[in-house]
Formats: C-alpha cells, structure tokens, sequence
C-alpha cells in the first residue's frame, strides 16, 4: 500500500506489464492466422508492431524460422520482450525494439510478414497499411487485428466509446477495400471468439487491476481507471454481437 498518486500512464503501464497479452487475442487465433500464410519457412524477416510485451511474438518465434522483431512504444513493454527473449535462449532471432508503427525504422522492401494485434486503429487502419506497404518485399504478408464493426447495426454508445479512444470502426467489407486500396490481395478475415477478450484478457487485467487497488487505495485516477475499464467490460459484454476484432490477412501486391 503506499499514499503515491500514479498517473494514468503509470496504472495503464503497471496494469499491463505482467500480463501475457495486452489486448484480445489467443495462442489459437495466432495459429488460424497463420494458416493462412502458406509455407511459413519462407517468412525469414517478419516484424511484430504494437507487440506489448511480447506474448504472441515468442509464440511466432516457435513457427517462424528467422529474424522477428517486436516494436512498441513503451521501452517497459520491449524490456519484457527482451528478457523472455533471453530467457527461451531466442535473442539471436527475437529482437525487441522502442520505436512508432507509423514511423518504421526498417529498410524498405525487407520484411516477409508485418503482424500486428490490437495495435493498428491507434494510427488508423489505411494510415498502418498505405505506411507499411513500403517495407514488405512484393508478396509480403500482413496479419493484423482490427476492431471492427459485426453488424448492420451500429450502437452510438459503442461508436463513441472507440472515437473517445481515438479510435474508429469498420466493417470487414470496407476494411477489405481499404486493404485493396493499399496494394494487398486480400486474403482472409475471422472475428476473433468471445474468450480471446473475457479469458485471454479482461480476466487477467480485471486480477491486475485488484492487486493495483491495493497499492494505490487514496488514489482517485486509480478510482477513475477502475471505472473505465468496468465500463469497458459491460459495453463489451452487451454489445459484443456489434463489434470486435477482426484478424485482417493479406499480400502485398
Ligand atoms: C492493445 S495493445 C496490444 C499488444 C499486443 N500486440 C497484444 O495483442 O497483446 C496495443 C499496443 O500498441 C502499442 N502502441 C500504440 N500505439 C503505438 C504506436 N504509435 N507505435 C508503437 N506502438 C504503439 C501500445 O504501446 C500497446 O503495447
């Protein structure tokens, strides 16, 4: 217990650091992803943008035979990726790497495969792609996650709960044609399951979330984000048959 007043980048920060993922996903979504990846022998360079701390990049590791490397915003989140990197005796073939998705340090036409979860609606689904276009080799892959509109109808409450998160919904017909528009085949689109968001992560964030209670009982932005995130949850639990996210595949052409 201490009578310390975090921010809100402290909680978030401490909240997900010991977490596998940090957003929806799941071991089992990774491998429908990249069944359809054909021979994955090929994917030599691939990199994995918005990888937190790594969870679903040390599980590409197992499949991929090359050089993957993780980047992310948060030096805390790299330093994880780096350590279990180490720990799995990988770090010859996992790198982590601090940088922004919308300014990639690769050189151009170097990567087989961009993967990315939960990560791309942060700059926009055409801006990550029309950007990352450039540093896939002709015949690259990309297999990122996107929330994504289910259904014909679109509750205001939801739409305003991503735009206030800076963040914006499609459907998968108008996410295909933004794909197309960037210069990818478009190959394959699946929601992603109900568990992918209850026990793969609101679960563990919800225990995390707790113990963060606890450290921090006088603080009101630990009040407030404990809130946000309950809200989160509920909206998601009522309106889940509206939205989700959505694994997008595709080549560049
Ligand atoms: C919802 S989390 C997903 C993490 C991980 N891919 C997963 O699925 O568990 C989104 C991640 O994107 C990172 N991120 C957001 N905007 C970014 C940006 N502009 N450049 C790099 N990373 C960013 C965040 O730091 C966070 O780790």
């Amino acid at each position: 217990m201490t009578n310390e007043q975090p921010s809100f980048l402290d909680v978030l920060l401490e909240t997900h650091i010991g977490l596998e993922r940090q957003g929806p996903g799941s071991p089992q979504a990774v491998r429908q992803a990249l069944g359809f990846l054909g021979p994955l022998d090929r994917l030599r360079q691939a990199a994995d943008l918005g990888c937190g701390t790594g969870g679903q990049t040390m599980l590409l590791a197992e499949y991929l035979p090359g050089t993957i490397t993780g980047l992310d915003m948060f030096p805390a989140f790299i330093d994880v990726l780096n350590q279990k990197a180490r720990s799995k005796h990988l770090e010859n073939r996992v790198h982590g790497i601090a940088g922004k998705m919308e300014d990639l340090p690769f050189a151009k036409k170097s990567l087989d495969l961009i993967w990315s979860e939960g990560a791309i609606d942060n700059i926009g689904f055409r801006e990550g792609l029309a950007h990352w276009h450039d540093f896939l080799k002709p015949g690259g892959f990309v297999a990122v996650t996107c929330p994504s509109w289910l259904s014909k109808e679109r509750p205001a409450i939801v739409e305003r709960f991503w735009s206030d998160a800076g963040s914006r919904l499609d459907s998968i017909e108008t996410d295909t044609e933004i794909l197309q528009d960037c210069g990818y085949r478009f190959i394959a689109a699946f929601a992603l399951p109900e568990t992918c968001w209850t026990d793969q992560y609101y679960y563990p964030r919800e225990a995390a979330i707790r113990a963060l209670e606890k450290k921090y009982p006088q603080s009101d932005m630990m009040k407030a984000y404990t809130e946000q995130n309950r809200y989160e949850v509920e909206l998601y639990l009522q309106y889940k048959q509206h939205y989700g996210y959505v694994f997008y595949i595709a080549q560049a052409i």
